[in-house]
This record gives structure tokens, sequence and C-alpha cells, in this order.
């Protein structure tokens, strides 16, 4: 069975490091601060399939060091605020959003999205979570309470890469699981449950072609730094998260786990 592994505290304390930064610009070609399987083409993609504007509110749910969303909020112009349970990165998100000049639009808060969100119902115009829903228990929950505080007529968007597309060993699921709370699902859960939440308009779009491939450029990225990293990680460390990565490459590639991009509304 594989040993944990940690990636987010490693990921978000060594964030502003250049090695990371390396590993980042190489994996995605623009650097966001990025943990996760989203190319950059998606990522630009985010503002138009949410319709935001410059006086939009969003709710990112899962930000990490908030690179993505101070870039809408410097691009877009909009507000954006940021919940993650992770501290490193919440403080990043913080400290970025200061230096930045964005913390009047930028706010950042530790926030455990498996219970209940503190804001008042229709308070956003959008809200997006990239590859983070698979972390929280309680799905149903977690897409009711995203419902519950999008303003009518207002958009969502999430990705799910543990979606299961074919048969999966017991030691391919725990290398993949190696880092964390994860929750698999089956084709059309999502989309089933969504519309369970009250959203409408569900859309689904395969990404998984897009996620094999940024598992393979972040493998092969920290192991041409295998030495620098050993350095900051540690070998056992090291060795999972290639592991992890290796193994995200393969049951992708193969398309026997799938990840797919979700966009719905609120019409009422
Ligand atoms: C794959 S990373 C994605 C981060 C960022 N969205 C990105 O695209 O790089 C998943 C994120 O979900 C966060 N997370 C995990 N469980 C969470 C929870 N219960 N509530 C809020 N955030 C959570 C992790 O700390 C991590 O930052």
């Amino acid at each position: 069975m594989s040993a944990p592994v940690d990636l987010y505290n490693s990921a978000y304390s060594n964030y502003g490091s250049e090695l990371y930064r390396q590993v980042r610009i190489e994996t995605y070609g623009q650097d966001f601060g990025q943990t996760s399987w989203v190319t950059t083409e998606e990522s630009a993609a985010i503002p138009v399939r949410l319709h935001l504007k410059p006086d939009s509110s969003v709710l990112e749910v899962g930000c990490g060091s908030g690179g993505y969303a101070l870039h809408l909020a410097s691009t877009v112009g909009c507000n954006v605020t940021g919940l993650d349970v992770n501290s490193p990165g919440v403080d990043n998100a913080n400290q970025l959003a200061a230096t930045a000049g964005l913390a009047a639009r930028a706010r950042f808060e530790l926030c455990d999205a498996s219970k209940s969100l503190h804001f008042d119902e229709r308070s956003f115009d959008a809200v997006v979570s990239n590859d983070v829903l698979c972390h929280i228990p309680g799905r149903p929950n977690v897409l009711r309470e995203m419902f519950r505080v999008l303003k009518p007529g207002g958009r969502m968007l999430f990705s799910d890469a543990l979606v299961v597309g074919g048969m999966i060993s017991h030691e391919e699921i725990a290398t993949r699981s190696s880092i964390g709370y994860y929750v698999y699902s089956p084709p059309g859960e999502n989309e089933r449950l969504l519309q369970l939440a009250g959203f409408q308009s569900i859309h689904a779009t395969d990404t998984t072609e897009n996620a094999s491939r940024i598992a393979q450029k972040w493998q092969q990225a920290r192991e041409v730094r295998k030495n620098e990293l050993i350095a900051l990680e540690g070998t056992s460390n090291f060795e999972g998260l290639q592991a992890f990565l290796s193994c995200v490459h393969r049951l992708t590639g193969e398309r026997r786990l799938l990840r797919y991009l979700y966009l719905a509304d609120r019409s009422h």
C-alpha cells in the first residue's frame, strides 16, 4: 500500500521558491501557482464560460495560493473571494493580494468547504472550483451550498478528475489516493447531483487528455530537478509524488480515470 504523501503543504509552503516556480512554468506555461490538472487554455476560457464582468463577484472554492483568483481580479477587474482549507495556501494568497495592491478586490479565507458556507444566499455571480470537490466529503451538500450562494442567473463551473472510466486495481487506487482524502465518481453522478441541487443547463466537457498531459509534464519537470527537490521534500515524499503523478498520467492516458469540466446555471 502507498504511504501518505504530502502535496499541498509542500507546494504552498515552497510557493515562492524559484525551483517550484520553474516546475509550474514548465508544467502549465503560465504560473498561477497551480496544483491541479488545468491547462492554461482552460484557465483562459473560464471568464468567458462564467460570463464574468468587472462588476461580478466570484467565489473560488479551493483557491490554493490564490494565483488564479488574483489573475481574475486583475484581468477582469471583478471581486473575488477564495476559500481553502490549507493555511499556507491562504496565507500566500492574502500576501500576494496585498503585494499586488488587490486586497480590496480579492480576499482569502481559511475554510473547510465540506461545512455550510457562511455567506448569505444569492451572494455571488459565479462560483468556480478547480479539481477540489473530489477532496471534499458530502458532494450533494457542497453543490447545494454552491447553488445557495449563487445569484439567480449566476453560473458555476467545477472540474472532477476522478470520474471512473474503467477498471482500476487496489494498488492504483492507493497510489492515486496517496495525497489525501478522495471521492471517486461514477460517470453521470455529477450531472445527477448538480440537477438535484437545483442547477440547470448542465454541460460536461471531457478534459481527460489534457489532465494526462499535465500529469506527465509535471512529473518530468520534477524529475529533471530531482536532487534539489529531494533537498526540500525528502526522498520518500519526492518519490511518492512522482509515483502519484505517473499514476495520474497512466490512468487518464488509458481513460480508466476521466476528468470532466461541469458548467451549470442557477436560473431562478
Ligand atoms: C488540486 S488542488 C487545486 C487548487 C487550485 N484550485 C488549482 O487549480 O491549482 C485542491 C485544493 O483543494 C483544497 N481543499 C481540499 N479539501 C478542501 C476543503 N474541505 N475545503 C476547502 N478546500 C479544500 C486543497 O487544500 C487544495 O488547495
